[in-house]
């Protein structure tokens, strides 16, 4: 987009008034470009932003598909907001006019469709046009609008030939950390896997209970114990959903409980639990379960959650750096809140709306949190740190700073038999270092998962 990132200023449309009946996919393309202009410009979290914008009016009214496409357009927008950007300024060389109005969110969300998406040329750019001619500032600039998104539509396949993820659709500061943290290699794969979204993981309360239910649901179980389904249909319509059989978890995401190794009777504590996906992993293996969350608002989605999973859990809503008490838990789980770089392909938002200060400050919470833990469980138990972060000062930093300064843990470091063979996630060191190009498939609908880091410690005395 000609316009930067992160400006501050609300989407601008009104004035103008709007046709007394809307034509069919404009109210799906004008919410899709004002959740757009939410995320790049005001740095808002999409699903945030496409929750509200599609329970109020008149989002609230559209039928399914088109909320479906709105959440289609806005997302693909988001994820490839770079390339669509250079898109733009190589074909408005004058850039973009300061009182466009509702132009830069148009422009973004006509080619997002016009080069991703399975939208005949005509409609996109017919709609756009419409969406401009409603707002007294657009209105000014159809003839621009027109000229460059048929352009855009005649140069597609050269456009599409030249796409780079790394150098467009990842942003400087995550390019810059990725290729210091993993070389350029893999900072490319990594930034090609964020081009997929992910594909939809389902871990089950046992293995008997999956088998029993993989044929119904199709599907592919994967090495690691999670189910995977290529197609997306609401939740609550699928098998097993009702019966709380299971609950939607990243492959990656359901490793780290598996690796603390808590059976019957294991007094556990969970102390950043919600809304619960690990929870559900410790108290389905029979664990007592101790979820502590600082968000009652989040710890009420996870009392939902774990009724449907008909799975019981003690709840505390506190700040768990404040919890008192030592040894008091045979094993301590602390997923530790983080900037989610791991998961862009499902919140591609991130990769705009986060920045190094954030990395920064989490960091310094997550190394308290991480000495609570250790003081919270007993000599002899067991803690696993972990988080959906790319990022080595959320992941491998953290650790080997408590073992430099904490003489009461020791590393216990992680096999590839605990999960699925998945050798190449294991660190020199022993931990748990997933990367989303990982667990490559033939059918791309099947392929990756989330980055995650974790690690195991014992507490020796
Ligand atoms: C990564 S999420 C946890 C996801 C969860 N473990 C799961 O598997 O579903 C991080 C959580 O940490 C919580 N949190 C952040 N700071 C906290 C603190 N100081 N004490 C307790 N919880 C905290 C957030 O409210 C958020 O729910």
């Amino acid at each position: 987009m000609p316009r930067p990132p992160h400006r501050p200023g609300s989407p601008s449309r009104s004035a103008a008034p709007r046709p007394a009946a809307d034509v069919a996919g404009l109210p799906a393309r004008r919410l899709a470009g004002e959740v757009f202009a939410a995320v790049t410009e005001q740095r808002q979290a999409l699903d945030d932003t496409l929750d509200r914008i599609l329970a109020s009016p008149p989002g609230r009214a559209l039928e399914d598909r088109d909320r479906g496409l709105v959440r289609a357009i806005a997302t693909t927008a988001v994820r490839r907001f770079g390339t669509i950007r250079r898109v733009l300024l190589d074909r408005m060389t004058s850039g973009l006019p300061d009182e466009g109005g509702p132009l830069p969110q148009v422009l973004a969300t006509a080619v997002a469709q016009l080069l991703f998406m399975d939208v005949p040329d005509h409609a996109a750019v017919d709609l756009a046009i419409r969406l401009l001619l409603e707002d007294k500032h657009g209105q000014r600039y159809t003839k621009l609008a027109n000229g460059v998104l048929r352009r855009v539509g005649r140069e597609r396949d050269a456009i599409l030939a030249a796409l780079d993820p790394l150098a467009l659709d990842t942003p400087a500061w995550l390019r810059r950390r990725w290729t210091a943290a993993y070389g350029e290699d893999a900072a490319r794969r990594l930034a090609a896997a964020h081009m997929s979204e992910a594909a939809l993981d389902l871990t089950f309360k046992t293995p008997d209970i999956r088998d029993r239910r993989a044929a119904e649901l199709g599907g592919l179980v994967l090495p690691t114990g999670s189910l995977r389904l290529a197609d997306r249909a609401p939740l609550p319509s699928l098998p097993g959903y009702q019966e709380g059989d299971w609950w939607v978890q990243d492959a990656a995401a359901a490793l780290p409980a598996r690796l603390l190794g808590v059976g019957a009777g294991d007094k556990v504590a969970d102390l950043c639990a919600a809304p619960g996906g690990k929870t559900a992993q410790l108290a389905a293996a029979g664990a007592a379960v101790t979820a502590v969350d600082r968000s009652a608002a989040r710890l009420e989605r996870l009392k939902t959650n774990m009724a449907r999973l008909g799975l019981s859990v003690e709840v505390e809503a506190v700040d768990a750096t404040a919890m008192a008490g030592d040894g008091l838990y045979d094993a301590v789980l602390l997923d530790a809140p983080c900037s989610a770089t791991g998961t862009l392909r499902r919140h591609p938002d991130v990769a705009w709306t986060k920045d190094d200060q954030d990395v920064f400050r989490l960091a310094a919470l997550q190394t308290r949190l991480l000495a609570k833990a250790v003081d919270l469980v007993r000599v002899g138990g067991r803690v696993v740190y972990c988080t959906c972060s790319l990022e080595p000062e959320e992941g491998e930093a953290q650790i080997r700073g408590l073992l430099a300064r904490d003489d009461r843990v020791e590393r216990r470091p992680v096999d590839p038999s605990e999960i699925g063979g998945l050798e190449g996630a294991i660190t020199a060191e022993g931990d748990l270092r997933t990367l989303p190009f990982m667990l490559p498939d033939a059918d791309p609908r099947f392929s990756g998962l989330d980055g995650f880091f974790a690690a195991r410690l014992v507490r020796v005395r």
